[in-house]
């Protein structure tokens, strides 16, 4: 088993029938929602609310049933990967461009579970370039925003065109080397007009499920 599969699988026991679950997006949750879906299969009643396109077709394939925003009153809890992890539990999530609908479900959701390789923690947060949701009205305007908060903004591109999230926006991956003040960066970007969400993760995350040096699971 690799260690996505290892972390991912553990995430799994925490869901508890009845439950309301947000379905994280990206190679490491994976895991735990193929892990879910067997669960429902052996008569799990869970609900799911999907935080991308690419994960509400993978529920859909296992059959776990799901619900929107419109049908609950909160998430029981939520489950995600990350592409940098601090020692204050800090996050940079938003590599596969899902951050927006990451942060709704993870600020929605009573507990908020990380599940990570052990190359994702780091000592302090910046060396993966930093996803920032913009609307494409104005872009290269917002570019020269997010310039003068002394940051690199390269605009995400998928064979030639600008990379399109799940809500229709574009993503600059911004190069910062080291983030700080998180906290303050995060607020800092989002009062940009044009700025939808940045992938900064602050003082969210219940528990990090991650692997030791030893290769043996550790919950931080
Ligand atoms: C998607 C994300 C992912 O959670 C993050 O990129 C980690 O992905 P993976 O588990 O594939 O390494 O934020 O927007």
């Amino acid at each position: 088993m690799n260690e996505k599969q290892i972390v991912g699988e553990k995430a799994a026991e925490y869901v508890k029938d009845g439950m309301i679950v947000g379905l994280g997006t990206g190679s490491t949750v994976f895991y735990t929602i193929k892990k879910l879906g067997e669960m429902v299969n052996q008569g799990l009643s869970i609900k799911g609310i999907p935080t991308s396109i690419q994960t509400e077709t993978l529920a859909r394939e296992l059959k776990i049933p799901l619900v929107n925003f419109s049908e609950v009153d909160c998430i029981d809890v939520a489950i995600d990967g990350a592409d940098e992890i601090d020692s204050d539990l800090n996050l940079i999530k938003g590599g596969g461009g899902a951050l927006l609908r990451e942060k709704i479900i993870a600020k929605a959701a009573n507990t908020f579970i990380v599940v990570a390789d052990s190359t994702k923690i780091v000592e302090s947060l910046g060396s993966f370039p930093l996803p920032v949701e913009v609307v494409p009205f104005g872009y290269e305007m917002t570019k020269k925003q997010i310039i003068q908060l002394g940051i690199e903004p390269t605009l995400r591109q998928v064979n030639n065109h600008p990379y399109k999230t799940d809500n229709g926006n574009y993503i600059f991956d911004c190069e910062i080397s080291s983030i700080f003040h998180a906290s303050e960066l995060e607020k800092g970007l989002n009062m940009i007009p044009g700025v939808v969400e940045n992938g900064l993760f602050v003082k969210m995350v219940d528990a990090v499920i991650t692997l030791d040096s030893k290769k043996d699971i550790v919950i931080k």
